[in-house]
């Protein structure tokens, strides 16, 4: 359940309140994660945004303040339909400068998931890199590599231009880091 938890550094600052939306797909599990994440239940996508969205407007209704952070971690929220992810962050009342981010895998990231992130008030991203070294990813067992991180930083480069410029254009290509469509949860 959603429900503002009260730490000593809340109390200090009373009129901060963040919401934190895990997302707990992932393609594979990387050996070091200790986080809440699955890779075979990919299946209940839509059941669990739905219940998050259900959770959402509870605790809205049960007087939720307005978020100054939205953090979207996982988990790999790039796993997820970017529209749909964003349709349940719009639910969470938010604080006009809030800062919105996503945790994007570099494998995932396409300029039109950026772009739909950004339609949906995302204003910041964190790009899962660990290392440019190919020796170190593979020992610690990414599936990304170099030029995947290359791609997903200059996708959120022209998701940040058009957010604050109509004449941008983005890349021509629609393509993942990976250089393919990714694969889609559902
Ligand atoms: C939780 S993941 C979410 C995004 C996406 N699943 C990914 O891996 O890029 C965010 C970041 O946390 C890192 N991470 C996970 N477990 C960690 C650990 N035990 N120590 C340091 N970083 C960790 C991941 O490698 C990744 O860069
Ligand atoms: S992809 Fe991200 S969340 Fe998933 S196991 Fe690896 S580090 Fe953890």
């Amino acid at each position: 359940m959603l429900r503002p938890v009260i730490t000593p550094d809340a109390a200090a600052f009373p009129d901060m309140f963040g919401a934190y939306l895990h997302i707990p797909f992932c393609a594979s599990k990387c050996d070091y994660c200790a986080f809440a994440t699955w890779t075979d239940r990919h299946h209940l996508t839509e059941a669990y945004l739905g219940a998050l969205g259900t959770e959402i407007k509870r605790a809205v209704a049960n007087g939720m303040p307005a978020a100054d952070t939205v953090f979207v971690g996982g988990g790999t929220p790039t796993l997820v339909p970017p529209e749909q992810l964003a349709a349940v962050i719009a639910l969470i009342p938010k604080l006009p400068d809030a800062e919105v981010t996503v945790e994007c895998n570099p494998d995932d990231v396409t300029p039109e998931m950026l772009r739909a992130f950004v339609d949906g008030g995302v204003n910041r991203v964190s790009i899962g890199v660990q290392s440019m070294s190919a020796h170190v990813l593979e020992a610690l067992g990414r599936t990304h590599d170099r030029e995947n991180v290359v791609r997903a930083v200059e996708a959120a480069f022209w998701a940040c231009r058009r957010s604050t410029s109509t004449s941008s254009t983005g890349p021509q290509e629609s393509r993942s880091a990976t250089g393919k469509r990714p694969s889609r949860a559902h």
